[in-house]
């Protein structure tokens, strides 16, 4: 399969070169594909992904063609498989699909326009994990060594389980904090407070209500006061560390309001990066030096 749809089977250098290459974009390299046509598929909703892909396309010169699931044919029935193939047919150069199926794109192996993963259930969202290290290595310069804890609502977040593993490949102390409901083991877990002192990221996630089978434990109030990012918190941070957070975020639960734009806060330039790193992503699956084989 062309695009990109999993980190997992990319290598540490392969990382390294698509954030470079967005890097380079960032400080202004031009890049045009001409002619080129590609559309967001999203099953499911989206600020971020789809809009960054969207400006991300149109900076590479790309035309987006408008895609809304609710009027399309997938309510007559039509599969996802017969979806991605009739744009395929329609001659587009690449499609970007969100969708809460884990692993969805394992049906459309046979497809050869490329895709390009905005998201799959709790599994991967590989250019959200991409530009969470793209902000890293922009604050820091290096992964090796640097302490990150993922906090809050690990065992449904796509972007914990994308960013465990491709953090430890890349040589980065990695842990999770948060209730214990929500503790799936995929990481050692660390005290929120003990975290919040000794990490170099403190990386909140959002609590996924809409995937909850069951209530939360915990009221929103008590989840605030026990895993909630506060102004009394962020003071306990280390000078240098730095506060992420994929968004959309949920004001006073899992981060106080007046966190989210505080000094330490990096969330708005995870968005901007966003539109980089797809830019380098999209560009380097046309150019065929990007391709996923899972
Ligand atoms: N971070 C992220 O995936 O945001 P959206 O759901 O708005 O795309």
């Amino acid at each position: 399969m062309k695009g990109l749809t999993t980190l997992h089977d990319l290598s540490t250098d392969k990382i390294q070169e698509i954030i470079n290459y967005a890097l380079k974009l960032k400080g202004g390299f031009s890049k045009k594909y001409e002619g080129k046509k590609m559309a967001t598929l999203f099953f499911e909703n989206s600020t971020r992904t789809q809009y960054s892909f969207q400006v991300a396309m149109l900076n590479l010169g790309i035309q987006v063609i408008s895609f809304n699931a609710s009027v399309s044919s997938i309510q007559k029935g039509e599969t996802l498989y017969d979806t991605v193939r009739t744009f395929e047919a329609l001659g587009l150069d690449g499609v970007v699909i969100r969708s809460s199926v884990d692993n969805y794109f394992k049906e459309l192996e046979s497809i050869k326009m490329p895709i390009f993963n905005g998201g799959d259930g709790a599994s991967n969202h590989p250019t959200q994990c991409l530009l969470d290290l793209m902000t890293i290595y922009e604050e820091f310069g290096h992964f090796k060594g640097l302490k990150v804890c993922m906090v809050g609502d690990v065992s449904h977040s796509r972007v914990a389980h994308g960013n465990i593993d491709i953090m430890r490949r890349l040589g980065m102390d990695v842990y999770i904090s948060g209730p214990e409901e929500f503790n799936d083991g995929s990481a050692p877990h660390l005290d929120f407070d003990e975290a919040c002192k000794t990490c170099d990221i403190v990386m909140m996630l959002r609590v996924q209500f809409e995937r909850h089978q069951d209530k939360m434990q915990l009221s929103k109030e008590e989840y605030h006061n026990l895993y909630g990012l506060t102004k009394e918190r962020v003071k306990t941070m280390k000078d240098k560390a730095i506060i992420m957070h994929p968004a959309p975020v949920n004001r006073e639960i899992e981060i106080a309001s007046d966190v989210v734009e505080c000094e330490k806060s990096r969330i708005y330039k995870q968005m901007t990066n966003g539109v980089y790193v797809r830019m380098a992503v999209i560009s380097m699956v046309l150019d065929g030096d990007l391709q996923c084989i899972y």
